[in-house]
């Protein structure tokens, strides 16, 4: 049964008609939170449509309505409690790691864990990697889960931070990863390692780190840096970025891959462009 069927006699057929067609799900089989966009043409029928999924999906404890867009330096968005317990607190399974995360109080996206696992099979044996932003350590933890590596996690959200260090302890990897928190500008150059690698998954703004970044590789590394770019222009603005800070620093740069991660908004999508630093 699907949730049509739910709320048929609840809804009217035009109403059922526009229902979302699909939401996040972000915890365990135990306690998940679902995270919902609802249409304008649903206003005042919202707790009926939260309640339909909790019904639907038994593991549902709490619905969350996206109230804001994503801002500021920790990407965060207001959400309007629809139906279910006050506490949105889960655990997430992803892969083969576990992350406790309360979606109100961090980024995060369960629609990138392919692309997190994409980035920990290009990682070798004997790296040292550096994630830039790293929140409540998804990528790291990812990639320690698969190879035997060195990873700095940096992150200025206090909360992501505290979930971040749970979850490193959580999964056995504390003998692998290292988090530090803070500004990455000034908390990257003072941890005194050059990385093989370096991850920086923050579209919105990664182009004012280059520069950090390009201090702190090695020379031979490779920099994953996300960004966004319009459908008729994917990579050419972030290309233009990378050269030119890369310009900046006097080093020579190589394009090694770029592809599309997930649409961000109507024509948008975030990106991905992989570089060699030479
Ligand atoms: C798009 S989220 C990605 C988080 C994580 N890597 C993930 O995949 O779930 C970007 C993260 O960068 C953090 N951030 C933003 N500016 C930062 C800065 N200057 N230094 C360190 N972390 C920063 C935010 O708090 C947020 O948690």
């Amino acid at each position: 049964m699907g949730l049509k069927e739910i709320l048929r006699g609840k809804l009217s057929e035009e109403e059922l008609k526009i229902l979302p067609r699909s939401f996040d799900i972000i915890g365990s089989r135990e306690k998940a939170v679902a995270i919902i966009e609802i249409p304008e043409e649903l206003k005042g029928k919202e707790k009926i449509v939260a309640e339909g999924i909790m019904k639907l999906n038994k593991n549902v404890k709490s619905v969350l309505k996206k109230a804001s867009e994503r801002k500021g330096i920790e990407r965060l968005r207001e959400y309007e409690l629809l139906a279910g317990d006050e506490n949105t607190e889960v655990v997430h399974k992803e892969y083969n790691y576990w992350l406790k995360l309360d979606p109100r109080k961090v980024y995060f996206s369960p629609r990138e864990a392919t692309e997190r696992q994409r980035i920990a099979s290009k990682v070798k044996n004997g790296e040292k990697v550096l994630v830039m932003f790293s929140g409540v350590a998804p990528f790291c933890i990812a990639i320690a889960k698969k190879k035997n590596v060195k990873v700095y996690g940096v992150e200025i959200n206090e909360e992501a931070h505290r979930y971040a260090r749970i979850n490193v302890g959580m999964n056995g990897l504390s003998d692998k990863i290292i988090l530090v928190r803070g500004d990455a500008r000034e908390v990257c150059p003072r941890i005194k390692e050059k990385f093989d690698r370096i991850i920086m998954p923050l579209p919105f703004g990664s182009e004012n780190f280059l520069d950090v970044a390009l201090k702190c590789i090695k020379k031979g590394g490779i920099i994953h840096f996300y960004t966004l770019g319009s459908e008729e222009n994917l990579y050419e603005d972030g290309i233009k970025v990378i050269e030119s800070e890369a310009k900046k620093s006097k080093k020579k740069v190589e394009i090694l891959e770029k592809r599309k991660v997930l649409p961000y908004a109507p024509r948008r999508w975030k990106v991905c462009i992989d570089f060699k630093v030479l």
